[in-house]
């Protein structure tokens, strides 16, 4: 029996030895010292023994139980470490290295433009107002000499709430609302939202536009040239050349729309899809207020003259930035919009 101790022992220790995991080693735990083990089933013939045989096989049982049981955990350890090794070289960090750039906002190119455009006229002098998307019939056409048969006012191209009241399709009504708080002289712009029935890759049903005008007395067509002249060199660069072209606007007499010369081709592309082979790129309408306008605000304008432009926005980032589709600025993808 004794020898058969011996035997357990030797082969439980060479297998500790063989064994490559925690759990490898755990099963020979039970196999050798579990309750139903071999130690165990060896000693199950112990009673029928002689005390002192008893004794000294007993002794020997806890020498052999105590070495397995010292041979298993210093495996156990072993097989720990490596394992713990093995998981910190592969969770390994670099503290060292650079971390990710946190991102950092940008302006929308809409917004980029409408400060630029707001900066320029504020350095000449005129100050900003802004009035209500959702607007009265009466300032949106009415007061703009804009009679009630005018095809500006065709369902098809107003988002009307009723009968006097819709979403405003452009920001010339804020002139008019201006005007008629104040007295002249006055150097306004009103930047601003506006909305029209309209929708392909030059038009959205929502888009921006900025409304300007001088009111005072000897307000002339050269002072409106020099203005927007300045204003368009500023924005496009000293070069660009600028044209005015006779034109018509219900609120304006007489009306001019203003290109530039277009700053895709630079005026000599005859196969270019941007001017279209013009050369020439419209960018906003103007005039001299009508008499009209200034009779509904209570001017005299036999007394107050002035001028009033309008341009769009959009249409400026486009050039600027040479997008050709407007609805890419609303869609929001910060691919597109963190490019500017
Ligand atoms: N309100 C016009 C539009 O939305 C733009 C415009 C043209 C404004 C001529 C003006 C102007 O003040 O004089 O198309």
């Amino acid at each position: 029996m004794k020898k058969r101790l011996i035997e357990i022992r030797d082969e439980a220790l060479s297998s500790i030895k063989g064994v490559s995991t925690p759990d490898e080693a755990n099963a020979l735990r039970v196999r050798y010292l579990g309750r139903k083990g071999e130690i165990s089933t060896l000693l199950k013939g112990l009673g029928a023994l002689d005390h002192n045989l008893r004794r000294e096989l007993g002794q020997e049982t806890n020498k052999v139980k105590t070495a397995i049981e010292e041979a298993l955990n210093t495996r156990i350890k072993e097989l720990q470490c490596a394992l713990d090794r093995e998981r910190l070289k592969k969770e390994r960090i670099d503290t060292t290295l650079p971390g990710r750039k946190p991102y950092r906002a940008k302006l929308h190119p809409i917004t980029t433009v409408m400060t630029e455009v707001e900066d320029i006229f504020t350095g000449l002098g005129f100050s900003i107002a802004e009035g209500p998307e959702l607007e009265l019939d009466y300032y949106n056409f009415e007061s703009l000499n804009i009679p009630k048969d005018h095809p500006a006012r065709d369902m098809q191209d107003t988002f009307y709430i009723s009968k006097d009241l819709l979403l405003r399709t452009h920001t010339s009504p804020v002139q008019v609302r201006v005007m008629e708080a104040g007295k002249p002289p006055l150097r306004v712009i009103a930047p601003g939202t506006v909305y029209r029935r309209d929708s392909d890759v030059t038009h959205t049903p929502m888009f921006h536009q900025v409304e300007g005008f001088m009111v005072g007395s000897g307000v002339t067509f050269s002072n409106l040239k020099a203005v927007l002249t300045h204003f368009l060199e500023t924005l496009f660069g000293e070069d660009v050349a600028v044209r005015f072209r006779p034109s018509f606007f219900p609120f304006t007499e007489p009306s001019a729309e203003v290109d530039i010369q277009c700053v895709i081709c630079g005026g000599g592309g005859s196969t270019c899809r941007v001017c279209k082979g013009t050369g020439w790129l419209e960018i906003l309408g103007a005039g001299m207020i009508h008499p009209n306008v200034f009779k509904s605000v209570g001017y005299d304008p036999e007394t107050v003259s002035g001028f009033a432009f309008g341009l769009g926005i959009e249409r400026i980032a486009m050039l600027k930035f040479g997008i050709d589709d407007i609805r890419l600025f609303f869609e929001n993808d910060l691919r597109f919009i963190t490019q500017f």
